[in-house]
């Protein structure tokens, strides 16, 4: 359990609460890149970390996030004509460009040349700097030049042949969603049916969560009676990835949308070479493990409204714990249906739980010392170069000392 208080400061996300000026720190995805492909083509509305945003590529081909509302009459920009290096509001035509700032005050006569210029000077918007990466709009929205450098994570660095992003929102908090990542011992029951790897009948009796320099390593040890112990460490990266060691590789982002909606980003990538017909084909959708969306939008089909499409007589033969089809449904059914943000401190907290207080504990530590002004993990954009990874070790072996390298890409090939 928690208390409420580090409870909501783990949780919100706007404007000034310690966990958003945290991840503010940090390249967050905003969009496709296709979803603003054309020059001067049409701005699209974005809501980041409870901020309402628009986006928009303007003639010269440059990215523009501003705050969504216009800061005479506060008109949203979202209708806005993206003409000549600027969106225009189109209730009385004021043009901003992509760095928020007014160019353009046609309402003023001509002949007040002056309270043209203070029209300019003063009405300003909001503009966060993006850059775009692996098919995505990336946005930075903390302290004016202290964006880092963009992070080595591995997908964003292989061809687009190599890799398949999809995305859809998910209707909780983005911790609640978080934590069902990191969660080792629901695998053995939410997601059982389908399928399923043998090791997962096993849940596990070994838990290992540490600091590393891009964000924490957590192992989970499953004792399935042989001699060795059966290790998975599965990595979260500042503020919001997750590496998970499948073939091909997958990546998760929670983005926090607001306090209440996370955009899940799923991206499957391969290292070695293009991704297959049959991999592509998994990666869109459809199949047990990936959700698939309503066409044209960011919402599953399976979803709250419809109970996820539960089949009671699946569940009932047995071939579902849920009845619930693909795994990301499931996480969603469960994780929405704790609530919009769960109030951990009525929570009932038992030995599986062990990795996911852990990362809470390291989480508020983390929150403190953005506080404090120290060193941020995940500034290193080296540090990134990490996949989560699966081993078996002696039973004596030391995991603990040893996670934080074992995760490394270098290590990894070198095996
Ligand atoms: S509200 Fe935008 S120009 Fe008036
Ligand atoms: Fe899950």
């Amino acid at each position: 359990m928690l208390s409420r208080e580090n409870n909501e400061a783990l949780t919100r996300v706007g404007p000034g609460t310690p966990m958003g000026e945290l991840m503010r720190r940090y390249w967050i995805p905003a969009a496709y890149s296709d979803q603003v492909a054309k020059n001067d083509g049409p701005p699209i509305r974005v809501k980041l970390l409870g901020e309402k945003l628009v986006l928009f590529r303007d003639t010269k081909g440059r990215l523009g996030l501003l705050e969504e509302f216009c800061p005479h009459r506060l008109a949203s920009m979202f209708f806005g004509r993206n003409e000549q290096e600027g969106l225009r509001c189109v209730y009385h035509g004021l043009k901003f460009n992509v760095a928020g700032e007014c160019t353009d005050a046609p309402c003023i006569p001509p002949t007040h040349k002056e309270q043209i210029e203070t029209a300019k000077r003063n009405l300003r918007m909001k503009s966060y700097p993006c850059i775009e990466r692996a098919g995505l709009v990336w946005a930075y929205m903390g302290p004016a030049g202290m964006e880092p450098a963009f992070p080595a994570l591995e997908w964003t660095q292989v061809p687009d042949n190599q890799r398949y992003t999809t995305r859809h929102v998910q209707e909780c908090n983005w911790l609640q969603a978080l934590e069902g990542g990191f969660d080792a011992p629901h695998l053995t029951f939410l997601h059982r049916g389908g399928e399923t790897d043998a090791s997962r009948d096993f849940v596990p009796s070994f838990y290992e969560v540490m600091t590393t320099d891009f964000g924490f390593a957590i192992a989970t040890g499953r004792d399935t009676g042989e001699p060795k112990i059966k290790w998975n460490i599965n990595i979260m990266l500042m503020p919001f990835h997750k590496i998970i060691s499948t073939q091909p590789f997958a990546a998760h982002m929670w983005v926090p949308v607001d306090d209440e909606n996370t955009m899940l980003y799923s991206i499957d990538f391969r290292p070695d070479r293009a991704l297959s017909q049959q991999e592509l084909e998994r990666a869109k959708g459809g199949d047990w493990i990936h959700t698939e969306n309503i066409p044209g939008t960011d919402h599953a089909l399976r979803n709250r409204d419809n109970d996820y499409l539960i089949d009671r007589e699946l569940q009932a033969r047995g071939d579902s714990y849920t009845g619930i089809k693909g795994f990301g449904t499931q996480d969603c059914a469960i994780q929405e249906s704790m609530g919009p943000i769960v109030d951990r401190s009525g929570e009932h907290l038992l030995m599986g739980d062990a990795a996911i207080v852990k990362l809470r504990r390291l989480l508020l530590q983390a929150l403190r010392d953005h506080a404090d002004g120290k060193p941020l993990m995940g500034m290193d954009p080296e540090s990134y170069r990490v996949r989560s990874t699966r081993c078996e070790m002696p039973r004596d072996f030391d995991m603990a000392a040893h996670m934080g390298n074992l995760v490394r890409v270098e290590k990894i090939a070198a095996q």
